[in-house]
């Protein structure tokens, strides 16, 4: 089996990139990280990465100010240049050019910190206390350029409990997005996934 060329695009913490990244040292894992991209200097993830010696790169979305065609060209130019077959978005924080998203389609992936399609967007956990939600998760989902809209993969639901706290629901979810997004990323991987419409299957 030849392992699929994945890259990472962070914007800070990183930890779900570590999480795919510690996965990807398992043998068997159908697909090897070949690039930590991320549009922020000081993205903590890039540490993390430069200590597993995978190769980073840096596109600083404040340099290209709203020229968004022009940051993505510099980030197609240094996906190219690592051979990228597959992308992961991995809390990265700039929304992408319907054309980038278009070149990716069915090869590039989000993980979002919510059931989707409840709670696109930002400050997703305080958001789902404020409606009183008794159940919240998190998504995994192909990347189509409207935000969080792309086909659903995986989803994993975690309970909301009387006494949980912005932090403590968080803590709950990405407890799952590192189980699910490794998961999601070996199925892309090994040709698992179809897509039928807004519908993902998982063959094989
Ligand atoms: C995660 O909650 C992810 O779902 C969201 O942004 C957060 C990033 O966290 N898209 P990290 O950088 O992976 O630690």
């Amino acid at each position: 089996m030849r392992k699929k060329r994945v890259a990472i695009l962070i914007s800070g913490r990183g930890s779900n990139m570590a999480a795919l990244v510690k996965a990807a040292r398992a043998p068997d894992f159908p697909a090897e990280i070949v690039l930590v991209l991320s549009n922020r200097p000081e993205a903590a993830g890039l540490d993390f990465a430069r200590s597993e010696s995978i190769p980073t790169a840096l596109v600083p979305s404040k340099a290209y100010g709203k020229d968004r065609a022009a940051f993505d060209a510099a980030m197609q130019a240094e996906l190219e240049r690592s051979g990228a077959e597959i992308v992961c978005l991995a809390g990265f924080m700039r929304l992408l050019t319907p054309e980038f998203c278009e070149g990716w389609a069915g090869r590039m992936i989000n993980i979002h910190p919510a059931l989707l399609p409840s709670f696109k967007g930002l400050d997703t956990h305080a958001r789902a206390l404020e409606e009183g939600v008794k159940l919240h998760g998190c998504t995994t989902h192909f990347v189509t350029p409207g935000m969080d809209e792309g086909p659903i993969i995986l989803q994993a639901a975690v309970p909301v409990l009387d006494d949980d706290t912005e932090a403590s629901l968080g803590a709950r979810v990405l407890a799952e997005e590192h189980r699910i997004y490794p998961e999601t990323l070996r199925l892309l991987a090994s040709g698992r996934l179809a897509i039928e419409g807004r519908r993902v299957k998982i063959t094989g």
